[in-house]
């Protein structure tokens, strides 16, 4: 499975742990940025991955700024992305079997780099339960149209 993480400032040093964690289990990560630790603005970051999902570059997105919230508002603005900002294990559990999420946002000021991977490591390895959910994102999908 193809990833991509993207991160402001904030979420830089998180994004560089689950970047060396994810490939370490075995997934292809790409990189949207930021590169560097100086301050930048995370609406930039968003676009980018969330362009990489529109394009099929990569099949999810992991973003994350100082809260997550940021990179959630500006994520779920372009068509086809359902991002879900998790804080727990259960809500990344959650996102993936009824909302069908394809990007996670987190906030690297409020998670230890150790619960984020369990909440990624989580949102990556559990499926859509279809079923009833399939009809509520499909009518997701319709209001995205
Ligand atoms: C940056 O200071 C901070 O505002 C940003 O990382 C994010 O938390 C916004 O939602």
């Amino acid at each position: 499975m193809k990833i991509g993480l993207g991160s402001d400032h904030a979420g830089f040093d998180l994004k560089e742990f689950l970047k060396v964690a994810l490939k370490d289990e075995g997934y292809d990560v790409v990189d949207y940025g930021t590169m560097v630790k100086k301050s930048v603005d995370y609406p930039d970051f968003a676009e980018k991955l969330a362009k990489g999902i529109q394009g099929k570059e990569i099949e999810i997105g992991i973003l994350i700024c100082g809260t997550g919230i940021g990179m959630s508002i500006i994520a779920n603005k372009f068509k086809g992305i359902r991002a879900a900002r998790c804080c727990t294990i259960q809500d990344a559990f959650l996102a993936r079997q009824h909302n069908n999420a394809n990007v996670l946002t987190l906030g690297g000021r409020l998670l230890g780099n150790e619960l984020a991977f369990e909440i990624t490591k989580t949102f990556l390895e559990t499926p859509f339960l279809k079923g009833r959910h399939l009809r509520r994102v499909n009518k997701i999908k319709k209001i995205d149209r």
